[in-house]
C-alpha cells in the first residue's frame, strides 16, 4: 500500500495533509524519513508519523444486495448512491468490485482493497459472475452454443468470452460469464436478436447472495481469500 493511503487508513487525516506531513519529512519507515507519498508500505514495516506508530485499519470487505433503482457510484445521481445503505463512515474508500446498472439487481461486493478487487474484475482471472435473465422473446434454439463460442458486441474488436446459459424457461435463463464489458449481457442478449427485461446478479466466484434487497454484510475471511488465488 502507499505510504500516503497507508497515513490515510490509520489516522483521520485526509490524503492532502497526509502528503503535506510526508513532504515535511514528519513520515518515517523502519526509521528511515521517506519524503515521497507514492513509497510502498510492505506488511513487515514500521510506519511513524510524528514519531508515533501507526497502524492500519484493516480492508474491509462487504456484500450487498443491490436494490433497484440505485447506482453504483460514490455519489447520488440520478438514482441514490448505494453507500448510502452502508452506515459504517469512510465510504469515500470504498469502491464496487464490478459495477451493475441502475436497473439491474443483486450480489455486489464492495472494499477498500484495490489489489483484491482487481482479482474478481480482470477477465484474465476468469472469475465467473452468474445472472439470472428475463427475456422480452423466447431464447433461440443455438443460444447456447453461440454463446460458448462468443459473440460479437457492437464497437467491441473481439468475440465475447466462452459464456455458459442455463435455460429455466423459454424465457428465462442463467448466463455465466467471466468479463463485465459496459453492459455486457444486455450488449451479448442484444447480439442474439433479443432483449433483457430483468437482470439479477447471483453470484460471483464462490459466493452467493444470501442477505435481501438493501441489506448488507462483511464476507468471512474464507469468502475474501477465495479471490487471492
Ligand atoms: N451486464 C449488464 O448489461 N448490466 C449489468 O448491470 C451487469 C451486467
Amino acid at each position: 500500500m502507499r505510504l500516503d493511503k497507508f497515513i490515510c487508513k490509520s489516522t483521520e487525516l485526509t490524503k492532502t495533509q497526509a502528503v503535506e506531513l510526508i513532504l515535511e519529512g514528519r513520515a518515517k519507515i523502519n526509521s528511515d524519513v521517506v519524503t515521497l507519498e507514492s513509497t510502498q508500505v510492505h506488511e513487515n514495516n514500521q510506519v511513524t508519523l510524528n514519531g508515533k506508530e501507526l497502524v492500519a485499519r484493516p480492508f474491509r470487505y462487504i456484500l450487498m444486495n443491490k436494490p433497484a433503482n440505485t447506482i453504483c457510484s460514490n455519489i447520488d445521481e440520478a438514482y441514490p448512491s448505494l453507500f448510502n445503505y452502508i452506515e459504517e463512515g469512510n465510504n469515500e474508500e470504498l469502491h464496487i468490485a464490478g459495477r451493475l446498472d441502475a436497473d439491474t439487481t443483486g450480489l455486489v461486493l464492495i472494499t477498500d482493497d484495490g489489489h483484491w478487487s482487481y482479482n474478481i474484475i480482470t477477465p484474465n482471472k476468469k472469475c465467473e459472475k452468474v445472472y439470472r435473465v428475463g427475456l422480452r422473446k423466447p431464447i433461440v434454439e443455438d443460444a447456447e452454443k453461440q454463446f460458448a463460442e462468443g459473440v460479437q458486441l457492437q464497437g467491441e474488436l473481439q468475440l465475447t468470452r466462452p459464456a455458459k446459459l442455463d435455460i429455466i424457461t423459454p424465457q428465462e435463463v442463467l448466463l455465466t460469464i467471466t468479463e463485465g464489458k459496459f453492459h455486457q449481457v444486455k450488449r451479448m442478449f442484444s447480439a442474439i436478436g433479443n432483449k433483457v427485461v430483468s437482470l439479477h446478479r447471483k453470484k460471483i466466484g464462490s459466493i452467493s447472495l444470501d442477505v435481501n434487497e438493501g441489506q448488507w454484510r462483511y464476507l468471512t475471511e474464507e469468502e475474501v481469500n477465495s479471490f487471492s488465488k
